[in-house]
């Protein structure tokens, strides 16, 4: 079984990111110049003819993000680049394709704009988004000191769900929300990463996906906890996860071990009655990390119309 995010450090500690991984502009977390495996390092190279690297974003198990300049247009990117050792690897390589084509399916201003996915002349392929100059949920989080206002939180909720209501209109489910893939930029919230993300309307039977459990395990749904068939209900749950510990600093479940954390999410109840303050977003709370799903808003669109009853506005004036 894999889960995506699993390594040694997370299994033990699964609602932090890996220590492995760095997240600051020149966060290198191997020396030198790798072609040779990692694909790390490309700091001042050109790739696909056009994109100069600048500095390093995130290195992370397969994939390093730059962010790099177009050099005709002279405008910021940012660069998602596969490792070159995995080159070889057909399932890794269709699946960074698959993450470019599904994002490629989706045009809308709370989520990342996909511009071009490209093979490297030394094989490795690319993908080119638009480059967001803003702070993750993560970092928001902590920088607010733990936690965010009632008004600011339900903000950000009401912009992914105006994300989530036009990917799961194009059949498309994200599977991975989680505090690391939303960022803030201004006042505009983006969804980043598909690399997790499912069509409904998949036919890649190339694709190998036994033994595989996708997402962030601390923001799993319990139906994706359980390998069981998702659909877009389950990124509801996440967004619950996320709703959640931005309005208490703390996720639901932080069980230390995956195994507990898996079972949480199944059977037990999260603390929502007594941890979250205001009183018009308890029972919303409760009806987006409903175990099970028909219990469920049954669309983001609902839960938008939900939000807003209670007096909730899209609009961030600060972040
Ligand atoms: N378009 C972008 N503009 C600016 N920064 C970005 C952009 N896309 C990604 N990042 C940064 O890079 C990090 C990793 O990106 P992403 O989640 O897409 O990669 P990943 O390989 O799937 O990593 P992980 O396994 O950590 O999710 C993000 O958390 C964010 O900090
Ligand atoms: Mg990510």
């Amino acid at each position: 079984m894999y889960y995506k995010k699993m390594t040694s450090n997370s299994i033990n500690n699964p609602g932090q990111e890996p220590e492995s991984e760095s997240n600051s502009a020149s966060g290198h977390t191997e020396g030198g110049n790798e072609f040779s495996g990692s694909t790390k390092g490309l700091s001042g190279q050109v790739i696909g003819g056009r994109y100069k690297i600048e500095e390093t974003i995130k290195d992370s198990r397969h994939t390093s993000v730059y962010k790099a300049r177009h050099l005709l247009l002279d405008k910021p990117v940012a660069i998602k680049v596969m490792f070159l050792k995995l080159k070889d690897n057909e399932n890794m390589f269709l699946r960074f394709k698959r993450e470019a084509k599904l994002a490629a399916e989706l045009s809308h201003v709370n989520i990342c704009t996909m511009q071009d996915y490209w093979i490297s002349e030394e094989g490795f392929p690319f993908i080119v988004t638009e480059f967001i100059s803003g702070k993750r949920v993560t970092d928001l989080v902590k920088a607010a000191g733990g936690k965010l206002d009632e008004e600011l939180a339900a903000a950000i909720v009401l912009q992914l769900c105006a994300a989530l209501i036009h990917a799961h209109r194009t059949g498309i489910i994200h599977r991975d929300i989680s505090p690391q893939n939303i960022m803030i930029d201004g006042g505009t919230v983006k969804l980043i990463d598909f690399g997790m993300a499912k069509s409904l309307y998949d036919t890649d039977s190339n694709l190998s996906m036994e033994n595989t459990v996708y997402g962030t395990p601390t923001f799993m749904s319990p139906e994706q906890c359980m390998r069981k068939e998702l659909d877009h209900r389950s990124d509801i749950y996440s967004l619950g996860c996320v709703f959640y510990m931005m309005l208490t600093g703390l996720p639901p479940f932080r069980e230390q071990g995956l195994i507990d954390l898996v079972r949480a999410h199944i059977s037990r109840e999260p603390p929502v009655e007594t941890e979250v303050k205001d009183p018009r977003l308890i029972p919303i709370l409760k009806k987006m990390l409903a175990k099970n799903p028909d219990d469920r808003y049954f669309s983001a669109s609902k839960l938008q119309s939900e939000l807003e009853a209670q007096g909730f506005k899209a609009q961030i004036s600060r972040t």
